[in-house]
């Protein structure tokens, strides 16, 4: 069971949809635009203040997103109150591979996980290379419970604010 003050959580979806990204802007507030792809998984952790009271530290793990960790994902999402899954907006296949990370998360946890959904590279969301509707993942989002915003990790957009969201929802349980 979750000790107090601290909580675990795991990164997932595709490769190269930003899920590194977003850990360093929101562990450290930079952004790398040419990020290396993450062998295996990475952790890092970040305290945020929930309220004037209430502190909780994020213990993230980052998996990688390539196919072949695929066998090592629930080596890192055994035991997490929470999960960040991340899709990019301008890739429709990735919000496919979301929606299957959703649903493994559900069947072995039962509910019990709060998970996030985030629809990353929101920068890009000018001129033609949107390939997903915000209000159809908004609509998914809400029938699963799920926390969605679209984010950028290289404007720092919602970034903060999701993972805060997340936090929230983990210390209200
Ligand atoms: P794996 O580790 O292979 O699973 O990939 P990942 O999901 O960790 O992706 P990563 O953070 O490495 O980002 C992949 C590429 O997308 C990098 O070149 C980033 O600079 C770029 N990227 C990440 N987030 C954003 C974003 O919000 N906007 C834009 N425009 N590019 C982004
Ligand atoms: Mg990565």
């Amino acid at each position: 069971m979750r000790r107090p003050g601290q909580f675990k959580m795991v990164l997932l979806g595709e490769s190269a949809v930003g899920k590194s990204s977003l850990a360093l802007r929101f562990a450290k507030g930079q952004y790398q635009e040419h990020a290396e792809s993450t062998i295996g998984a990475a952790f890092l952790t970040h305290t945020l203040q929930i309220d004037s009271d209430t502190s909780l530290k994020v213990e993230l793990w980052d998996t990688a997103g390539q196919e072949r960790y695929h066998s090592l994902a629930p080596m890192y999402y055994r035991g997490a109150q929470a999960a960040l899954v991340v899709y990019d907006i301008t890739n429709s296949e990735s919000l496919r591979r979301a929606k299957m990370w959703v649903k493994e998360l559900r069947q072995v946890n039962a509910g019990d996980m709060v998970i996030g959904l985030a629809g990353n590279k929101a920068d890009l969301a000018t001129g033609n290379k949107r390939q997903v509707d915000t209000r159809e993942v908004a609509e998914y989002a809400e029938e699963n419970s799920l926390i969605f915003m679209e984010t950028s990790a290289k404007r720092g957009d919602n970034v903060t604010e999701i993972f805060m969201n997340v936090a929230k929802q983990v210390a209200a349980k």
